[in-house]
């Protein structure tokens, strides 16, 4: 059995798509910066008859991000997914005339070098197996920069602009690269951006396979 790697697992779409997965046979690797948040989470997993294990490591950290990604390939078996959707630190999110070169060094080590440490991590296990999906997940700034969210604007452009450049030269190898854009928040019970709904969403990205990047609703929403 293959692994998806959760990065930035946490309660809302972590869980949501931790269960998703799960339910088609993967085993969950959860990582976020708290290991007791990510015991919990694969505890109640294995409740759902899920097989999870936590690793806990903050994103911004290279060498704990990629030590968590070898042990949860170690522990549960290569890994075939890659989502990463840390959700940002509201920091992040300053006016554009406020922000100095200092204030985007968490950003884009959150959002650029985190997933690139991720995926030169994973890729390896991918190539070996023969195939592999790599999910990222934004917010709307992702596609439309907003003028006080200015770090996680910019940052995810970067992110985006990786992600896109994956897509096209990994496409060869069976190797999809996908992005989520949601825009606005994640809202329980709401029809398109209930965290079960998004979890669907990434699901059918992994099995269709087609295009970069997709819409969880409309941008104006
Ligand atoms: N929530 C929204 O309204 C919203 C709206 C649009 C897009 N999104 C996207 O959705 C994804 C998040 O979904 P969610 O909000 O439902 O979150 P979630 O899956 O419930 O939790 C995300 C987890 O990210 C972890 N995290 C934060 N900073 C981290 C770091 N530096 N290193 C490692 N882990 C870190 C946190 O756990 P620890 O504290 O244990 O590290 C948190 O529990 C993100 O991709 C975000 O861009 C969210």
């Amino acid at each position: 059995m293959t692994t998806i790697a959760i990065i930035g697992a946490g309660p809302g779409l972590g869980a949501a798509v931790a269960r998703r997965f799960g339910r088609e046979g993967f085993d969950v690797a959860l990582i976020s910066r708290n290991h007791e948040r990510v015991g919990g989470l694969s505890a109640d997993l294995a409740d759902a008859g899920v097989t999870a294990r936590g690793f806990a490591a903050d994103v911004r950290d290279r060498k704990a991000l990629e030590a968590a990604l070898d042990a949860a390939a170690a522990t549960l078996g290569p890994i075939e997914v890659l989502q990463y959707s840390p959700v940002p630190h509201k920091d992040f999110m300053r006016p554009v005339l406020e922000i100095d070169p200092a204030d985007l060094v968490g950003p884009i080590e959150f959002s650029l070098y985190g997933p690139v440490t991720a995926v030169r991590q994973v890729l390896p296990g991918m190539r070996a197996l023969g195939r592999g999906t790599i999910l990222l997940v934004n917010g709307g700034t992702a596609a439309v920069p907003h003028p006080d969210r200015a770090g996680t604007s910019i940052a995810f452009a970067a992110e985006s602009a990786y992600g896109h450049l994956l897509h096209d030269t990994l496409a060869g190898d069976g190797i999809h690269v996908g992005q989520l854009v949601i825009p606005g928040a994640i809202l329980p019970g709401h029809p398109r951006k209930d965290p079960a709904v998004l979890a669907e969403a990434l699901w059918s990205i992994h099995r269709t396979r087609h295009g970069f990047r997709h819409f969880a609703d409309d941008l104006d929403s």
